[in-house]
């Protein structure tokens, strides 16, 4: 959609949402902003009405089905909404250790039900109209699993391959369906890593790439593209060759 009006972030509170948010902001606009941190949330709000496009937030975990469930189509109800960007995710790795599996339930609980969560009330409503947007914030993270972040890998995976299937259901609805997978960018979740990131990238800059992507209505918004090439090559050549190379990587903390 080249200038979608309504518009639901997910996880505007912070990082890529936060900067998407400010994106998208202009007079004409409406935003729909969601997160778990109130005052950080109300500032974003703040910021988006200095740009003279109007904002409604609301505190609601993604993970909680019914309640994203009565926000999201009461808000459709009231203008329907044109793009869902559901963006909201959680990060965390083994620290060199065993991933535990309340860990592991808790990343999918996040990044894969909060996804189903934050786009499933609208897609009868925009197959309805025979218009509407999804954008499913996965990671260039969802093309290998990568030691030290298996639930993560696996979460953004599952995102990125839902995303992909969901695409050519929803085309002839009328209904575009893009799957972003950033590479690193500097946002709350990346500044507690304490090993080198390869092309880290600021916010604004991811938001602006994924913006021109959906404007595209592109099925895969990759980037930065030396890091996707590397990791498609990664994915593509056997385990026995890249594993013990994968294995000296750093890892995040738990
Ligand atoms: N940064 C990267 O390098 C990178 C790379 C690839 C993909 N991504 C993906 O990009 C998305 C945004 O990440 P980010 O880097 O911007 O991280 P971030 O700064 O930590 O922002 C995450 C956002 O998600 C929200 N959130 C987390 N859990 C939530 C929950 N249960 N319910 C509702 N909201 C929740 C947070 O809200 P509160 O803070 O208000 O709790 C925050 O607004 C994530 O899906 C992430 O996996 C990030």
């Amino acid at each position: 959609m080249r200038d979608p009006r309504t518009i639901v972030i997910t996880g505007a509170s912070s990082g890529i949402g936060q900067a998407l948010a400010l994106l998208y902001a202009a007079a004409g606009r409406h935003l729909l902003l969601t997160g778990r941190d109130r005052g950080r949330l109300e500032a974003v709000a703040a910021a988006v009405r200095e740009r003279e496009a109007t904002v409604e937030t609301t505190i609601v975990d993604v993970t909680d089905a019914d309640g994203m469930a009565v926000w999201l189509t009461a808000m459709d109800s009231q203008t329907p909404i044109d793009l869902c960007i559901a963006n909201a995710g959680i990060s965390a790795g083994t620290g060199g250790g065993v991933e535990d599996a309340e860990q592991a339930r808790r990343i999918f609980a996040v990044n894969v039900a909060g996804v189903m969560n934050s786009i499933h009330p609208l897609i009868p409503r925009m197959q309805a109209r025979g218009r509407g947007q999804l954008a499913l914030i996965s990671s260039l993270a969802g093309f290998r699993g990568f030691p030290g972040a298996p639930a993560y890998c696996a979460s953004k995976a599952a995102v990125r391959l839902y995303g992909e299937a969901l695409r050519s259901d929803l085309a002839p609805h009328g209904i575009g369906v893009s799957v972003v997978c950033p590479g690193f960018v500097r946002s709350r979740m990346t500044a507690v890593n304490r090993f080198r990131m390869p092309m880290l990238m600021d916010s604004e800059q991811a938001a602006v790439i994924i913006q021109r992507g959906l404007a595209a209505n592109q099925g895969r918004i990759a980037f930065p593209w030396p890091l996707y090439a590397f990791i498609r090559l990664l994915a593509a050549l056997p385990g026995s060759l890249t594993d013990p190379l994968l294995a000296r990587l750093p890892r995040k903390g738990q």
